[in-house]
Order: structure tokens, then sequence, then C-alpha cells
């Protein structure tokens, strides 16, 4: 203890465990923009990455291995994971973390009836600043004299301030990888807890935004809710508050190219870029989407969106193909489970609606494969993102980079992401289903050379900042 000059914390880590039938414990890689950016972290002694047991796989393997993962399942890398007690995990990660932090700031409460704070939400909450109480005891121990701790996300908002007070000598960052309410909206949450969370994050030197307009946001909250001072010089932006300066800034992960063309090419790919070609048939454009069955991604308007073209644009039955994949995302919380639902009833319907003897108009995947979504990449003529909000989505930026054609990109003006693709993007308002449907047209008639000229600057837009220079621009700027 006491040695890691570099740390990084996260709720997921870089591998989980399930349990075989045999009893035995299999690890896989996590995926992701978090994890693929963090896993510059690299292997070696003097870095660590603290994360917490979320299954009780994971648990197992903490209870085996006393939290420090073997370095086998890691490759190499020091991984600490936390084995918080389940009720804990559970209330802070479904009951804070996912039903009320990422509500808020993906502006997803249905208000008239929700959200109502009560005494369940008062435990819950309690929870949340236990498990990062957890956190910050594990980076206090592990982090060597003067290191660099990076926490990341919604997750851990309490945690800098926490950690600032058990290690004053420590230099903290905090990013978030989602996007940050406006002040109207942030002022949902009971005012203690809104205040108790900027003050969370206003305990790192420094906090990363994923755009301009998160970091405002955050600012703005500072301002409103806490009082604090908000300066600005240039790009620089600075909240000050209780005597300290917290430095704010904007970091926006782009795509891993150089991994991202080379896993596209590999035989399990090919083998689904075939099963697809011939599911979809011949001198058929391609409209694709993928996603976690999220309720901020927006499916179920994009489904209604292709239902608006085939209404309206007769033209394309027979000659387009929506391939959507959906993959399951936080089942433990119900309205996920009914939204999933919701997403594969639509898509029946409309496949019922309009599929022809050899025509499927629609081909929905429910079940997670990294290497069939990189074939539908692969395949794509347009790419679909419409969410409600994202902090940056990263699928926007990777499918320009893998298509084979180009592909043209209907892209919400609320993701992150837009603020750095707009130019070649065809852009949406995630709400209108009816101008979504319109995009999409107007993206499937794009003449070739124009979809392919277009698909190569959103590829150079998209890799700008990959994941390990996005890494070390933090720590650079926290001075590590
Ligand atoms: C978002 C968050 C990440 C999170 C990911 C997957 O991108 O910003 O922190 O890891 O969603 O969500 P999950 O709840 O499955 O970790």
């Amino acid at each position: 203890t006491h040695s890691a000059r570099i740390l990084v914390a996260s709720n997921r880590g870089p591998v989980s465990y399930t349990r075989d039938e045999d009893g035995s414990l299999r690890h896989k890689r996590g995926g992701g923009g978090l994890v693929s950016g963090l896993s510059a972290i690299g292997p070696g002694a003097d870095a660590v990455w603290v994360c917490a047991a979320m299954s009780d796989g994971d648990r197992a393997a903490v209870a085996a291995t006393g939290g420090a993962l073997d370095p086998a399942d890691t490759g190499g890398q020091r991984v600490r994971m936390l084995d918080i007690a389940p009720e804990v995990f559970r209330d802070a990660y479904n009951g804070i973390a996912n039903s009320v932090l990422w509500f808020v700031h993906h502006l997803l409460y249905q208000t008239p009836l929700e959200p109502a704070f009560d005494r369940g939400f008062r435990e819950q909450w309690a929870s949340y600043e236990r498990y990062n109480a957890a956190f910050a005891e594990a980076l206090a121990e592990e982090a060597a004299e003067g290191a660099v701790v990076l926490v990341q996300d919604y997750h851990l908002t309490l945690a800098p301030s926490l950690l600032r007070r058990l290690r004053p000598d420590l230099r903290i960052g905090h990013f978030s990888h989602t996007p940050w309410a406006p002040p109207d909206y942030f002022r949902l949450l009971p005012d203690d807890v809104a205040a108790d969370v900027l003050r969370g994050v206003l305990g790192a030197d420094r906090a990363g935004f994923l755009t301009r307009r998160w970091a405002e946001a955050f600012a703005a909250c500072c301002e409103q809710v806490l009082g604090a001072r908000v300066a600005r010089d240039g790009d620089e932006l600075t909240v000050t508050h209780d005597g300290r300066t917290t430095r704010i800034g904007v970091h926006g992960l782009g795509a891993d190219a150089d991994f991202l063309r080379e896993r596209a090419h590999r035989p399990d790919v090919d083998e689904r870029l075939a099963e697809l070609r011939r599911q979809v048939g011949p001198d058929r454009r391609t409209v694709v989407r993928v996603d976690r069955t999220e309720l901020s991604k927006n499916i179920v308007r994009g489904l209604l969106a292709y239902r608006e073209l085939l209404a309206t644009r007769p033209q394309w039955r027979g000659r387009v193909v929506h391939v959507a994949f959906a993959y399951p995302s936080r089942h433990d919380l119900a309205v996920y489970r009914e939204y999933t639902a919701a997403v594969r009833k639509l898509a029946d319907e409309i496949n019922a609606e309009y599929a022809t003897d050899d025509w499927q108009p629609l081909i929905l995947h429910v079940k997670d494969d990294f290497a069939r979504s990189l074939a539908a990449y692969r395949l794509a003529d347009v790419a679909l993102v419409n969410p409600i909000r994202d902090g940056m989505n990263l699928v926007a930026k990777e499918v320009p980079v893998v298509s084979e054609n180009g592909c043209a990109l209907v892209l919400s003006r609320e993701a992150g992401a837009h603020a750095e693709l707009a130019e070649d993007a065809i852009t949406v308002n995630p709400y209108d289903v009816q101008a979504t449907a319109e995009a999409l047209h107007e993206a499937l008639s794009m003449a070739d050379d124009e979809r392919a000229e277009r698909s190569k600057r959103l590829a150079a837009a998209a890799t700008a900042l990959p994941p390990h220079r996005w890494f070390l621009d933090q720590l650079a700027a926290l001075g590590g």
C-alpha cells in the first residue's frame, strides 16, 4: 500500500467475473469508452485501478484474492476490486447512480409523477455516501505521496472531496462521461443532495467533461446552487468555492482507429458480415444503429422514424433494411426491462406491417456481440444515432471509421459528439420523429461520392483524440 503514483477509480472495472457451472470463475474484459480510455493506464506496479465488485462472480474473485485481482486476468494491470456490501452497492448503483443521477443528467424524468424523493431515497443516498467513502478509503490506502488520482463518473461524485480530506497531498481529477444537467433541471434534486454532489466534484483539483456544453452546465450549477464564483479566461474555466479553486477541462474522447480497423477485419467479423449481407439481400441500402438498450438512446423514436420513412417514402420499401442492435443493459431496473419490451414489440409491428416474401425491413438483435456490431459498422450506408441526450456517443464516431463504403450519419444535436461532427452529419432533434424520417431519406439519397467524402471527414474528426491521448492529457493537466 501507499505505493501507486497513478490511480484510476471507476464503478465498472476493466474485467468482470462469472461463475461457471462447475464453480470455477471465468473472467471477461469489459468494453465501452470509459474502459478503453482508461486502459491506457497500462500495466506496471506504480499504477492501480480501483473498481467495485458488481456481481456474485466479482465478489467471489475478491474473496479469492483479497481484492488485488490476478494480473493474468487483467492484462497485467494492477486492479483492486472493492467488495462493498451487496445492499449498499445495489442502492448506490441502481438506486442513486442509475435511477437518480443518470436520470437527472439525461433529463429522463416524467416530471408530473417522478421524481418523488422519499424516505427510501434517503436510505439509498446514505448507501451512495458509504459507497463513495469505500472508494476514498481504498484510494487513500493505495496512493503514494503526491500521487495523481483520476476519479470517473456520476457513481463517484462524492469521492473527490472525501479523498481530499483523507489525503490533502494528492492531485485529484474527476471526469464526467455523462452530460451535466442544466441548473433548472439539476435543482430537481433535494437541495442538500444537489449541493453535496457539486461540492463532492469540486473536491477535485480539476473536473473534466466531454464537451464545453456539459462543462458550462456544471459551472452554472455551481454558481446557482452553491453561490460559487465562476471565472472565464479565454477557454479556461474555473470554479471557486469555500476558498478553493477547481479548474474545469474539456476532453472529447475519440474513437480508437487503430484498434477498430484491426479488430474489424478479423475472421469472426468477416463471418458475421457475410451472414448480415445474406440477410439484407443484394442491392439494398442499410441503416445501422448499435446501442445499449438505454432509455436515453431513444431507440423507440428511432424505430418510429424508420416506420415513418417506409410510410411516407414508399420508394424505399424493398430497397432498405434497418439493422438495429439493442444490447441488454441495467436490467435490474424495471423501466429498462419495459423499454426493451417496447423496442421488441415495435420492431415486430414494423416487420409485420411491411415485410414481403423476399424482404425483411428490420433486423433486430438484442444479444450482445461485439464482432457482429463491427460487421454492421462495415456494412452501414447510414448510421442512426439519435439519443435524447448523451455525454459523447462513441458509436457516432466509430461507424465512419469502419464503414466500407462510407456512411452518412444522422446525428442528434443532443449528443456530445455533435459538437465535433456537426459539419458533416445530418442533424436531428431527437424528439422530432417526422424530421428524423426525413433525415433518413436525405441520408439514403446522398450521392455515393458525397457520402464517401463526408464519411472520411467524420472519421478524421472522430479520431482526433484517441483514448490513450485522452487519458494522458488528463494526467498531464494534473501535472502527472
Ligand atoms: C455510461 C457510463 C459508464 C458506464 C456505461 C455502461 O457510458 O458513463 O460509466 O460504465 O454507461 O453502464 P453500466 O451501468 O453497465 O456500467
